[in-house]
């Protein structure tokens, strides 16, 4: 192999392994946040995290559907989710905690948050996007690289994987039918998700109250 070969495939190497360090980086942020919310409020908002880096392929066929150059600034600039973490909670406004507790520390930059629970997707996608910077110190620079967090409701994850799966199973072609049959299931579980926030609601005003009555 030529020399000049193995130094570029040792530069993509590094910058993959970047991307690597700024997950594990958001990944401790986030299990600090949720540890400190627990022993705050005795309860957890956080019911999983999943991370995956993506894989040297995906980041090529990205990167030739956009029509770009494979150069490391334009994959820098324009695949943002090369480190991707997944966040599901309990309700939705769990989600939102998570993200204003995020935008507080001072070593998260946020780049753009797109919210699909405010503003669903034609065909019903409902989920919370960031895309943030987080610093990762190398030997010898410190480098702000990109990772994109996607937090959703147990309910919407369960719609997305399958709706993903059922997409996949078609290709391209879904019959009419069924897309209106996925966008009926995600309004099901958009109401579902509001049925348990509200059963969740009335269970914590009935246990401040009979705390109150307990400490008379
Ligand atoms: P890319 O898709 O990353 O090029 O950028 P975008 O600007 O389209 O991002 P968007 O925030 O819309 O989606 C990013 C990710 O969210 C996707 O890679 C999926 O993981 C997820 N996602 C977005 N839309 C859907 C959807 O309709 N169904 C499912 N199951 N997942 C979705
Ligand atoms: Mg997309």
């Amino acid at each position: 192999m030529h020399r000049f070969e193995t130094e570029e495939i040792n530069e993509w190497k590094n910058l993959l392994i970047g991307y690597r360090f700024a997950l594990n980086e958001m990944n401790t942020k986030l299990t600090i946040l949720n540890e400190e919310f627990e022993m705050i409020h005795n309860y957890n908002p956080i019911e999983h995290i999943k991370s995956r880096l993506k894989n040297p392929k995906s980041i090529i066929r990205k990167m030739n559907h956009k029509g770009l150059e494979m150069t490391q600034e334009n994959v820098e600039a324009n695949i943002r989710d090369i480190a991707g973490i997944r966040i599901t909670c309990s309700f939705t406004k769990d989600i939102y905690a998570i993200v204003d507790a995020l935008k507080q520390q001072d070593d998260i930059r946020i780049l753009e948050v797109k919210d699909y629970i405010q503003h669903p997707k034609p065909n019903g996608y409902r989920s919370l996007h960031i895309i943030t910077e987080v610093p990762v110190f190398f030997s010898n620079h410190k480098k702000w690289m990109k990772v994109e967090v996607q937090i959703r409701t147990v309910a919407m994850d369960f719609w997305a994987s399958l709706e993903h799966k059922i997409y996949y199973k078609f290709g391209k072609e879904v019959p009419e039918h069924i897309l209106q049959e996925i966008k009926q299931s995600a309004d099901m579980i958009a109401e579902l998700d509001r049925k348990m926030e509200s059963i969740n609601e009335e269970v914590n005003i009935l246990k401040s109250q009979a705390e109150k009555v307990a400490q008379k």
